[in-house]
């Protein structure tokens, strides 16, 4: 079967607009209603759409002004002190790509956010300081650089910097925009802080070690137990792996952090991956449905995404929107490059909308 992907193929609407035509859709406008064949070309694609461009955030441009925000608000007026990235084409929904948000939040030592919870799903990834931690759902969390956490879906949760620790700053992850679409968002805040029901990082150790789960505990929510995903642990890991697999043509070592429980996606709306671009990879091109937001975690490289080159090195953000041809180079040839990035591939796939193009023009490259 052929695909005809021109406008004037039979089927496409074309009608020329007619003074007859006009008054006609006048009418129709002021009953609240309209003929489809007038909108129908914009609201159907040929192929998934974006209105997501591609962008870079640089790190070293953004930190001074991440730090200065801790000068200016406390986070008791702020509620959460965060500079949020937003993409120039979804200004109107706070989001950084797609139905996602981002932002960069910086806490002092001796600071802590009030405990509140929402129903978007959150998460973080570690990008500096020392003496970090996140209590979610009464479970107290140490945090390190390049420590993966996640937030769930209406779990209280607060965060802070120890007495004696470094100034931590973190990238958040939330999202915010697709709950608004969907018109489900909520937000709350506990009177106090949390009390504390297990030991401090009880989560890593129960559900984070040697592949082993409590075996006389029922855990019976809808994301991950396991709350915290150590580099520690998550970049030896990168190192193995690397020992026995193949090389993904398109992602390098291409790791998901997933829910140790059911080998699933860590939230129900939003799930993250870590990937290591060996030393020298050159990534070829492909496209797929689904918004992701990137966080160089190690190394330097840079990512050609609808035929524009973007450089980042550690600590850098970018983003891919959906159906962007995109392809992801290591620029060193002795040393790994790593990026972490989250997603709404749970929700895609949930839906039925994910699908994937490989590009096989000029040898796999943009
Ligand atoms: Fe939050
Ligand atoms: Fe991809």
């Amino acid at each position: 079967m052929n695909e005809n992907h021109s406008d004037n193929q039979y089927g496409r609407a074309r009608v020329q607009d007619t003074p007859e035509l006009e008054a006609y859709y006048k009418e129709l406008e002021s009953l609240g209603a309209g003929a489809l064949w007038t909108v129908a070309n914009a609201i159907e694609p040929w192929e998934p759409r974006t209105t997501s461009i591609p962008m870079l955030w640089k790190y070293e441009d953004l930190r001074s002004l991440v730090l200065k925000s801790s000068e200016l608000v406390t986070p008791e007026q702020a509620g959460r002190r965060v500079v949020y990235l937003v993409n120039d084409k979804r200004k109107e929904v706070s989001a950084a790509v797609g139905w996602l948000y981002t932002g960069i939040q910086v806490t002092r030592p001796g600071e802590s956010t009030s405990a509140h919870r929402h129903r978007a799903s959150a998460l973080r990834f570690i990008m500096e300081g020392e003496g970090g931690y996140t209590v979610v759902d009464g479970n107290k969390i140490m945090l390190e650089v390049n420590d993966f956490v996640i937030t769930p879906n209406s779990a209280w949760h607060e965060h802070g910097v120890e007495e004696g620790g470094k100034t931590c700053i973190w990238q958040d992850g939330l999202d915010i925009p697709l709950l608004n679409a969907l018109e489900a968002n909520d937000y709350a805040v506990l009177d106090g802080k949390q009390e504390l029901i297990a030991p401090i990082n009880y989560s890593p150790i129960a559900y984070g070690c040697a592949g082993l789960i409590p075996a006389d505990k029922n855990w019976d929510k809808p994301y991950s137990p396991l709350f915290k995903y150590s580099w520690k642990s998550v970049y030896p890991a990168l190192l193995e792996m690397q020992k026995v697999s193949e090389i993904n043509s398109f992602d390098g070592i291409f790791m998901k952090y997933s829910n140790p429980l059911t080998g699933g996606h860590v939230m129900e709306t939003m799930g993250a991956s870590m990937q290591l671009l060996p030393a020298g990879f050159k990534g070829k091109a492909h496209q797929h449905t689904g918004s992701f937001v990137y966080q160089c975690a190690k190394g330097k490289g840079y990512s050609i995404i609808d035929g524009k080159r973007f450089d980042w090195k550690e600590r850098d953000i970018f983003c891919v929107p959906s159906w962007a041809i995109h392809e992801h180079h290591n620029a060193s040839e002795t040393e790994n490059a790593c990026l972490f990035s989250f997603n709404d591939l749970p929700v895609m796939e949930k839906l039925g909308l994910y699908q994937e193009r490989a590009c096989i023009d000029n040898n796999g490259h943009q």
